[in-house]
C-alpha cells in the first residue's frame, strides 16, 4: 500500500504540536492536586503551572504576574473587549472574527490598499469624541500576514488618553513580539499557533491594569479569570513558548521558502495575485488568488492531491464566507472570492513547496483548458 503524499501548509489555522509539549502535557495529566490546594500536590501542580507562565511571559518580554491564562486567543480578545465598559471602542476592519463579534457596535479603522490599517484614519477616530477609548489593533492578519504599526497606534492612542489591545495571536514563534516595546495595555497570544495545544491562551496586562472579568467563580488567576486551569495544556504552552523562543531564527528558512513559493506560483499563474506582498509580512504567510477559480475549489483540488491550505481564514461552520479582511483592503469581490491562504512553519519542507506548486499547476492547467 503506497501512503499518499501530505503537505501540511496551514499553520495559521493550527501549528502541530511539539513533540516536547506534548510529553510535558502527558506527564501533567498525571498529577492529581489542584494548583489552588495547599497540600504537597496542590504546590506541586501550582509550581508546574507558574513555570509555564514565566516561560510565556518571557517569550514575549512581559512579567509572569501580569498574565492571564485562558481558554485561548478568543477568550483572550472576549475578555479585553468587555473589560473596560465605560471605554468606546476602537477597532480595526480587519481583526479577527474574536475581536470583531464582541464590539459590533465600535468605530473601525478602515485599511489600505496594501493591508495596513490607516493610521491617519485613526487619529480622527481618537480625536472625534473626549470619551476616552479603548483601541483593538492586531499585530499580523491571520489571512494576509499583513504586519500592523502597533507601537506607532499605541504611541498615538496614548496622546488621546486612550487604551491599546492588541491581537497578537499570530505573532509568537513567527517574529519577535515584545510586549514592552510595542507600548500596548493588553496583549493575546495563543498557545495552538506556536506549537503548543489547541484550547490555551493568555492576555497580558500592563502593571497596575485593572480590569472587569469575564468568568467569575473562584480566585483564580488573581480574581481575573475564574475556573480551575487548564494545567496539562498550559503546561504545554509554557513548552511550546520556550521552543519558540529559542527558534526564531528558522524565521529566515521559513520566509525563503513562501518567497520561493511565491516565485513559482506567480511564474505559472502570471495573472494571479498576491496580497500584502507590499507590506511588512509574516515570513510564512502568502495570501494569492488564482483568477474566476472560486478559492473553496482550490481548497479541494488542492486537498484532493494532499496539500493542505485555506480559503482564508479557517471558520468553525466548514464553510468559505468571503474575506472581510481583503474587502476592507478595497479588493474587487470577484478577485477576493479566489483567494486562498498558504502557510508555513518550522517543520515546512522544500518537498512541500514543490508538492504544492506541482497541485496549483496542476489545476490552473486544467481550469484554463476548459475554459478554451
Ligand atoms: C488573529 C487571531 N486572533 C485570534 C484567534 C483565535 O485564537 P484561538 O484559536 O486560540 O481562540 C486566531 C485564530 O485563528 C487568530 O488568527
Amino acid at each position: 500500500m503506497t501512503t499518499m503524499r501530505a503537505s501540511y501548509l496551514d499553520w495559521n489555522a493550527n501549528a502541530p504540536l511539539r513533540p516536547e509539549a506534548a510529553a510535558a502535557m502527558s506527564e501533567a495529566l498525571g498529577f492529581a492536586g489542584n494548583p489552588s490546594s495547599v497540600h504537597r500536590y496542590g504546590r506541586r501542580a501550582r509550581q508546574s503551572l507558574e513555570k509555564a507562565r514565566q516561560a510565556v511571559a518571557r517569550l514575549v518580554n512581559a512579567a509572569a504576574d501580569h498574565v492571564i491564562l485562558t481558554s485561548g486567543g478568543t477568550e483572550a480578545n472576549n475578555l479585553a473587549l468587555q473589560a473596560f465598559p465605560e471605554r468606546r471602542l476602537i477597532i480595526s476592519a480587519i481583526e479577527h472574527e474574536s475581536v470583531l463579534a464582541p464590539a459590533p457596535s465600535a468605530a473601525r479603522i478602515p485599511a489600505l490598499r496594501t493591508g495596513i490599517v490607516d493610521l491617519a484614519a485613526l487619529a480622527r477616530l481618537l480625536a472625534a469624541e473626549p470619551r476616552p477609548a479603548l483601541v483593538s489593533l492586531m499585530l499580523a492578519n491571520n489571512e494576509t500576514g499583513v504586519i500592523q504599526p502597533v507601537a506607532e497606534a499605541a504611541r498615538m492612542a496614548r496622546r488621546y488618553g486612550a487604551l491599546v489591545h492588541c491581537d497578537a495571536v499570530q505573532g509568537p514563534g513567527r517574529v519577535p513580539v515584545d510586549f514592552r516595546a510595542l507600548g500596548v495595555d493588553l496583549m493575546t497570544i495563543s498557545a495552538h499557533k506556536l506549537g503548543g495545544p489547541m484550547g490555551v491562551g493568555a492576555l497580558i496586562l500592563r502593571d497596575r491594569l485593572e480590569l472587569s472579568p469575564l468568568i467569575a467563580g473562584g480566585g483564580q488567576e488573581r480574581r481575573r479569570r475564574a475556573g480551575t486551569e487548564n494545567l496539562p495544556g498550559i503546561v504545554g504552552f509554557g513548552v511550546a513558548a520556550e521552543l519558540a523562543r529559542a527558534e526564531l531564527e528558522a524565521g529566515d528558512r521559513v520566509a525563503a521558502l513562501r518567497d520561493e513559493a511565491q516565485r513559482r506560483l506567480l511564474a505559472i499563474a502570471p495573472d494571479a495575485a498576491v496580497f500584502g506582498a507590499e507590506a511588512a509580512r509574516l515570513p510564512n504567510t502568502l495570501a494569492i488568488a488564482m483568477p474566476r477559480v472560486a478559492a473553496a475549489t482550490q481548497v479541494i483540488a488542492l486537498d484532493l492531491a494532499g496539500v493542505m491550505v485555506s480559503a482564508g481564514a479557517a471558520c468553525s461552520s466548514g464553510k468559505v464566507a468571503r474575506s472581510h479582511v481583503l474587502e476592507a483592503m478595497g479588493i474587487a469581490p470577484a478577485e477576493a472570492d479566489c483567494a486562498i491562504r498558504i502557510s508555513l512553519g518550522w517543520s515546512t519542507e522544500e518537498a512541500e513547496i514543490d508538492h504544492l506548486v506541482e497541485a496549483w499547476g496542476a489545476l490552473y492547467a486544467r481550469t484554463r483548458a476548459s475554459a478554451a
